[in-house]
């Protein structure tokens, strides 16, 4: 596995550019597209679906896109993102009914699968489907918004995922949301994250490319 992958979350690009922007961020060093879906019913915005999806692979984008669902019921869903392209689909336990079975049918889809965890759910679901999962996302805001703070004690719970994937010796990416910039990323590294979504200390950055880079280099060190 590559050791650390940076997602730019689109939640923070620029929407009337979407493909010009998103282009423009792989462009400048980053390695997947962070896509975030919210329904206005599990979360209290509304912000893309399939069609946007689909709109950004027509574009020309040929990165991973990681599909983060904040949808409830999530199932119905999955094939869609599948048809329009998605690469990885991740979704929260509470969101659905069966959450192995859904696991399963992302999985069916040809994608890779993953789970979410707000910042107060215990990961104990976890250690029930690990067979079935390629990542696991740790919200470190609540759900809903870019431009929040990264919650301190989502450090400790980055650990306890960390334990749990190493023991399982299974390859499963452990992804962290939120608040994310250049001046946290190593110590959020330290304590298990390898795969880093960042949405507006990269999009509200003037030079995508120096801000990917610096860090980087925060990884490096
Ligand atoms: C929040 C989303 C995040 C958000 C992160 O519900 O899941 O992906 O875009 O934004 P920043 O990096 O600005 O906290
Ligand atoms: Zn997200």
């Amino acid at each position: 596995m590559q050791p650390y992958l940076i997602a730019p979350s689109i939640l923070s690009a620029d929407f009337a550019r979407l493909g010009e922007d998103t282009a423009k961020v792989l462009a400048a060093g980053a390695d997947v597209v962070h896509f975030d879906v919210m329904d206005n019913h599990y979360v209290p915005n509304l912000t893309m679906g399939p069609m946007v999806c689909q709109a950004l692979r027509d574009y020309g984008i040929t990165a991973p896109i990681d599909v983060h669902l904040m949808v409830e019921p999530v199932d119905a869903l999955v094939p869609q993102f599948a048809e329009a392209g998605a690469s990885i689909i991740s979704f929260h336990p509470e969101a659905s009914r069966h959450v192995d079975r859904t696991l399963q049918l992302i999985r069916q889809q040809g994608c890779e699968a993953g789970l979410v965890f707000n910042p107060a759910t215990p990961l104990h679901v976890l250690e029930h489907v690990l067979d079935k999962v390629d990542l696991v996302l740790l919200m470190s805001v609540n759900p809903g918004f870019g431009g929040q703070s990264f919650i301190p004690a989502t450090l400790d719970k980055l650990k306890q995922a960390r334990r749990i994937i190493d023991q399982s010796g299974r390859p499963i990416r452990l992804e962290i949301d939120g608040g994310v910039k250049t001046d946290n990323i190593a110590e959020i590294a330290a304590a298990g994250a390898d795969m880093f979504v960042a949405g507006s200390a990269i999009f509200n950055s003037a030079d995508y490319q120096a801000t990917i880079s610096a860090m980087r280099a925060e990884l490096a060190k």
